[in-house]
């Protein structure tokens, strides 16, 4: 018997949708059967991804977002609702690189692009949002956090504050918007196979995976379509009696190392 789309009927935004994992979610929500606005500050990257939903037979757009432009995202939604009648989903992935430094070393830019990008975009996206969502008869928000957010990191005050913001603001989505028929969580990610994260601290993903791997109770790091497929399921029904909390997707690692003395 042919396995029914999770997704069939949903309008989904995805922001940051031209990364590594914007892009996994973004193919995963066009397999289930969502319409996918491709939207990212790197149209070329948009492009691409939005291009192959296309060619595989999904229907996407993509658009050029600046995610801490209140306009940018007003107009995100607006074009998403004239070209798809309708808003449905919203997953939040975007986020800004932020330099390693401790207080002192960060420069107030630096905080506040971290802030801008991870946080207070996530709080435009969702202005504008919801009372689409509202009139589309409710939806779901889906909101990449960290395990970061949930632990402290060597020489990251401003990525692992703006990501405990994110569980917070998750939550009181989740209160405020669930009279409206529209549910929220985020997803805490542990280390993911993405080049962003390898080069943080390392030369390259493979030496990346071969340091961080062996602290994660399943032995590796985490894959894109890993998160892809927790994003689906909280977009979903399936996960119709979850709203305001956190889907900690990290290979055990806070299970095990949540106070290492030797991160990775
Ligand atoms: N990779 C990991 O190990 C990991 C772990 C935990 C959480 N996360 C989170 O997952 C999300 C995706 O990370 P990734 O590893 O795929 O990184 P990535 O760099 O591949 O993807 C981030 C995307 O966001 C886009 N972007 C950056 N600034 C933007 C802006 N102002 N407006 C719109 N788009 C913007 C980038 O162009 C990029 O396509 C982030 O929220 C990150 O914090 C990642």
């Amino acid at each position: 018997m042919a396995q029914a789309q999770l997704l069939a009927g949903r309008v989904a935004i995805v922001t940051g949708g031209g990364g590594e994992i914007g892009s996994a979610i973004s193919r995963r929500f066009a397999e289930e059967g969502a319409v996918v606005v491709v939207a990212d500050i790197s149209l070329e990257k948009a492009e691409k991804i939005a291009a192959e939903i296309r060619s595989s037979g999904g229907q996407s757009l993509a658009l050029a977002l600046d995610v801490s432009s209140p306009d940018q995202c007003a107009k995100a939604v607006t074009e998403t609702v004239d070209r798809f009648g309708e808003l449905t989903t919203l997953a939040n992935v975007a986020a800004a690189a932020t330099p390693l430094g401790n207080v002192e070393e960060l420069s107030l830019e630096n905080w506040r692009g971290a802030f801008d990008i991870n946080l207070t975009g996530m709080f435009l996206m969702c202005k504008y949002a919801v009372p689409q969502m509202r009139k589309a008869g409710g939806g779901a928000i889906v909101n990449i956090a960290s395990s970061h957010g949930h632990i402290g990191m060597p020489r990251r005050p401003a990525y692992c504050a703006s990501k405990g913001a994110v569980l917070q603001l998750t939550k009181c989505l989740a209160i405020d918007y669930g009279k409206d028929n529209i549910r929220a969580n985020s997803i805490s990610p542990g280390a993911i196979d993405t080049l962003r994260a390898a080069l943080q601290r390392f030369k390259s993903r493979e030496e990346a995976n071969a340091a961080k791997g062996p602290a994660y109770l399943v032995g590796r790091t985490g894959r894109t379509d890993e998160i892809a497929a927790g994003a689906t399921f909280l977009a979903s029904d399936e996960s119709s009696f979850m709203t305001g909390t956190d889907l900690l997707l990290d290979g055990g690692y806070l299970a095990f190392k949540g106070t290492t003395t030797n991160p990775v």
